[in-house]
C-alpha cells in the first residue's frame, strides 16, 4: 500500500497506473538531501517557537541527522513504488525511525512550500557548482593564452569562415574567456533571486502557527525571506532563468566547440585532439573525428529543449501550485546535469589538444589577410578610406589574376597603385607579427593587449598551476 501525507477524505484506495503516473520520485529523490536539511531546520523552528515540545524538536532532528547519515553513505532504500514524491518518503522513512512523533513534522507547512524550498537549495549549490566549472574552463584557456602569447603565435582570423585578418591565436583564446566570464556573472546574479527562503508559504497563504521563517532562513543559510506567499509557491521564473543562463552557457560552449571542430578539420589542420579523446570509424580506418567537440555541439540543442519545456509548462498555470509545476524540476535537472557533464568534457579534451604551430605559420602568410593592413596604412599617408581601401583591393586582384605574391612585387608595380608603396614597405605591411603589433586600439589583438588581458585573468580567476 502506498503512504501518502493526504487520504482521509477519499474512499478508494489510489490506482497505481494513476498514482505511476502522478509520481515524482523517480526524479525528485534528488532533492533528498535537501529535503533531509530543510526538514531538519524546520523541526528546530517548530521547537524554538513552542508549537511542539522542544523534546519533540530535538527527537525529530535526531530521526532526520540518521537519516541523512544513512543518504550519505548510500544507505538509504527508498521504495518508489511507494511514495508520490520525495516529500512523503522521507516523512514516513523518519516514522519508521522515531515512531508516530514523526506526524507533527508537517506541522506549519505544506508540499507546496517544501518543494519550492527543496529546488531553491538545489539550484543554489548547481549554480556554485558549475561557475566553478566555468572557471576551471577559463583556466585553461588562460593557460593557452599565455603559452602561445610567449610564442607570439599568429594565425589568421575569420568572418563568414573566410579568411580575415592575422591575430594573434591568444587573443583568440581569451576571446573565450571574456564569453565564459558572463556566464559566470549571469549565475551570479541569478543567484541572488534563487537564495531567498519560500518555506513558510505553506500552501500559498501562510500559517495561523506562530512560526519564525527568519530563524528557519539563518538555519539555512538563506539571505532574504519571500514578501508574498502567494507568490513564492507559485514562482518558478527563478529555475526558468536559471535554465536560460545554461542555455546561453550551451551556446557558448557549442560555439566554442564548433571551432575546434572546423581547426580540426583535415582542411585547416590547425589542431590535432589526443588519440585517447577522438574516435575512429567503424568503416573507414583512416578517420580521427572530433567527436567529443560535436557532442558538446548536441548537447546545447537538449538544454534549449529543457528551457522552451519549462516555459510552455509555466505560462498558462493559474496562481497559486499546480501540479504540472512537478515537471519543473525534469527540466532543471536535465540542464543542470548536462552542463555538468559538458564542462569537465570540453576542459579535458582541450587540455589534450595540440596545436599545429606550423599550420598555423602557414596561414599567416596567406598575403590577403593583410589587405586592410595597406588599406589602413594609406590612410595615414593621406588617403581617404574608400581609395585606400579600393587601391588595396586592386593590389590583391592583381596579385590573384597574375598569380603574383605580394612580396615579389617591385617597387615599379606597386608603385602604379600608390606612389606611397615599396618593396620594403609592403614587405612590412604583410609580416604577422607587425601586422598584429601595429594595432593600436584598446581591446585589439596587438602582444602589449593581448598581455594586459593575461595579466587582468591572472589576477581574477585562481593563478594557473
Ligand atoms: N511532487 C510535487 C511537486 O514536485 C510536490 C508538491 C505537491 N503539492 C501538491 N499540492 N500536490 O511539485
Amino acid at each position: 500500500m502506498i503512504e501518502k501525507l493526504w487520504g482521509s477524505r477519499f474512499k478508494k484506495e489510489m490506482d497505481p497506473e494513476i498514482l505511476g503516473f502522478s509520481s515524482s520520485i523517480s526524479y525528485d529523490k534528488k532533492l533528498a538531501l535537501y529535503d533531509i536539511e530543510g526538514n531538519i531546520a524546520h523541526a528546530k523552528m517548530l521547537g524554538a517557537c513552542n508549537i511542539i515540545p522542544k523534546a519533540e524538536s530535538a527527537l525529530l532532528v535526531k530521526g532526520l541527522e540518521k537519516l541523512k547519515n544513512k543518504l550519505s553513505h548510500g544507505k538509504l532504500a527508498i521504495d518508489e513504488t511507494k511514495y508520490e514524491d520525495i516529500h512523503s518518503a522521507i516523512n514516513f522513512l523518519l516514522k519508521k525511525e522515531i515512531g508516530n512523533t514523526a506526524d507533527k513534522l508537517h506541522t506549519a507547512r505544506s508540499r507546496n512550500d517544501q518543494v519550492a524550498l527543496d529546488v531553491r537549495m538545489y539550484s543554489k549549490d548547481a549554480i556554485t557548482g558549475i561557475s566553478g566549472k566555468i572557471n576551471d574552463l577559463q583556466i585553461c584557456f588562460l593557460k593557452g593564452a599565455k603559452k602561445f602569447s610567449d610564442k607570439a603565435i599568429t594565425m589568421p582570423s575569420y568572418t563568414h569562415l573566410k579568411n580575415a585578418q592575422c591575430i594573434l591565436l591568444s587573443h583568440q583564446l581569451l576571446a573565450y574567456i571574456e564569453m565564459l566570464e558572463r556566464d559566470k556573472e549571469r549565475l551570479h546574479d541569478v543567484f541572488k533571486r534563487v537564495d531567498i527562503l519560500p518555506l513558510g508559504s505553506v500552501a500559498h497563504r501562510g500559517s495561523t502557527l506562530p512560526i519564525d521563517r527568519f530563524y528557519v532562513a539563518k538555519l539555512l543559510g538563506f539571505s532574504k525571506v519571500s514578501d508574498n506567499s502567494i507568490d513564492s509557491v507559485s514562482d518558478r521564473d527563478f529555475a526558468i532563468e536559471l535554465i536560460s543562463d545554461l542555455a546561453i552557457l550551451s551556446m557558448h560552449l557549442s560555439r566554442i566547440a564548433e571551432d575546434f571542430i572546423i581547426w580540426s578539420s583535415d582542411e585547416f589542420g590547425f589542431v590535432e585532439g589526443d588519440d585517447a579523446h577522438y574516435t575512429g570509424s567503424s568503416m573507414m580506418p583512416n578517420k580521427k573525428n572530433p567527436d567529443p567537440f560535436e557532442l558538446i555541439r548536441g548537447y546545447s540543442g537538449k538544454v534549449y529543449g529543457d528551457l522552451v519545456s519549462i516555459m510552455v509548462m509555466m505560462k498558462g498555470l493559474p496562481l497559486t501550485y499546480d501540479r504540472d509545476m512537478q515537471l519543473d524540476k525534469l527540466s532543471l535537472f536535465e540542464a543542470v546535469d548536462t552542463m555538468n557533464k559538458v564542462l569537465p568534457i570540453l576542459k579535458k579534451v582541450l587540455y589534450g589538444i595540440k596545436i599545429n604551430e606550423e599550420k598555423l605559420k602557414k596561414a599567416s602568410l596567406n598575403e590577403s589577410i593583410y589587405a586592410a593592413d595597406i588599406s589602413e596604412y594609406l590612410v595615414t599617408q593621406g588617403y581617404a578610406t574608400n581609395n585606400a581601401h579600393k587601391i588595396a583591393g586592386e593590389i590583391i586582384l592583381y596579385a590573384l589574376s597574375k598569380g603574383r605574391l605580394i612580396k615579389h612585387m617591385s617597387d615599379e608595380e606597386l608603385k602604379k597603385f600608390s606612389h606611397k608603396l615599396n618593396k620594403r614597405i609592403v614587405n612590412d605591411l604583410i609580416d604577422p607579427i607587425k601586422s598584429v603589433s601595429r594595432v593600436k586600439s584598446y581591446g585589439g589583438t596587438q602582444p602589449k593587449s593581448v598581455v594586459r588581458q593575461i595579466a587582468k585573468w591572472e589576477k581574477r580567476l585562481r593563478k594557473p598551476a
